[in-house]
């Protein structure tokens, strides 16, 4: 079975075949976030703008790199939500047209159900059943996955989900968009015993939690050590930044731990833009060892939004006998 994947439902527009004998056969990505680094944050109208500018030509691009003719899939997946109305609305009248042209059946992928499905695209996949730490800038969920479409929400973020509460951040060290990148680099020269941020949420039982205080937290700690011109030393950010990172990757430790420890599962998978985090990794390794559990995530490119995920997922979808009908569905809003 060979499967289009189309991803168009924020800021990058990402197009992908993926075949399940032989694996990825194309992979193309544009990333529109230097457009909207210039406004600090994604504006939807000229993301949809621009996934309609690079849809099609990617397409293309992918058929050529994969060596296959128009049409030479099963299947087209496509991202149907969530995610921003205009920008996903792009990805899905383009698959579903492309499959009624080329009488394929089309697939309305959930993005994140993407990104969860994302680590089984590495050499050395997770097995059901696992855990699944889905952490995006839309999403930050616990979830146990007990094989494809099977999924209990075992705990969330109650207020900003853990990439937003990144990117928030940034903006108020006066770092550039996206905010988890930049924080990551600049912690990396902070000192750690600086500033004691919080660990939301961890004193109380459950897996439930919460990044909005971190971000409150940030914003003190940054007011209190302004000069008379209102700005902060370079040293100071890097600390701030330091701070904000560990305590985030310390409460998600926390609550992955607690995870494993409830469902007694033995692997953890993470997922989602803020798994590139290189801190966040090395911090779960450490935990899961002890756990003797594993850790599964994917390689950089499929932690943040891509083509390749929603062509995996919609594979499994249809190996499932799982299609769509011709409603061109979009959703803004649509739980897993
Ligand atoms: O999964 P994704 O590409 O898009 C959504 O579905 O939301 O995630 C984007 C989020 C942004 O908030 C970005 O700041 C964060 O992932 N992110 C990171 C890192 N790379 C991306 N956060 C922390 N550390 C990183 N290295
Ligand atoms: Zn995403």
């Amino acid at each position: 079975m060979r499967v289009l994947g189309i991803e168009t439902s924020c800021d990058e527009t990402g197009v992908a075949i993926y075949d399940s004998e032989q694996g990825l056969l194309g992979d193309t990505l544009y990333s529109q976030v230097k457009m909207h680094a210039e406004y600090g944050g994604v504006v939807p109208e000229l993301a949809s703008r621009d996934h309609v500018r690079k849809l099609i030509p990617l397409i293309r691009e992918t058929f050529q790199q994969a060596g296959l003719e128009h049409g030479d899939v099963d299947a087209i997946a496509y991202t149907a939500g969530p995610g921003l109305i205009g920008a996903l609305m792009v990805g899905a009248s383009t698959g579903r047209a492309l499959a009624l042209a080329w009488d394929k059946p089309a697939i309305a992928v959930h993005h994140m159900e993407g990104h969860l499905l994302a680590p089984m695209l590495e050499d050395t996949p997770p097995a059901f059943p696992f855990v699944a730490l889905l952490v995006s800038g839309g999403h930050t969920q616990l979830v146990r996955v007990d094989g494809i479409g099977r999924y209990e929400l075992l705990g969330e973020s109650l207020d900003d989900a853990a990439g937003e509460a990144f990117d928030k951040a940034a903006k108020m060290l006066g770092l550039d968009y996206p905010g988890g990148p930049e924080i990551a680099r600049l912690a990396e020269l902070g000192d750690v015993t600086r500033f004691k941020f919080p660990r939301p949420m961890t004193d109380r039982p459950g897996l439930d939690m919460s990044f909005s205080g971190l971000k409150t937290f940030t914003l003190n700690t940054a007011n209190d050590h302004r000069d008379e011109q209102g700005q902060i030393d370079d040293k100071t950010i890097a600390d701030i930044a330091c701070a904000f990172e560990q305590a985030v990757v310390d409460t998600l430790a926390i609550k992955c731990r607690r995870a494993l420890q409830q469902t007694g599962m033995k692997q953890l998978v993470i997922a989602g833009g803020v798994s590139a985090n290189q801190r966040l990794r090395d911090r779960l390794e450490e935990m899961v060892k002890k756990e003797r559990a594993g850790l599964y995530y994917a390689r950089p490119r499929f932690c943040t939004d891509n083509g390749a995920m929603i062509a995996f997922a919609g594979c499994q979808r249809l190996q499932a006998g799982q299609t769509s009908d011709l409603t061109i569905l979009a959703q803004p809003r649509w739980p897993m």
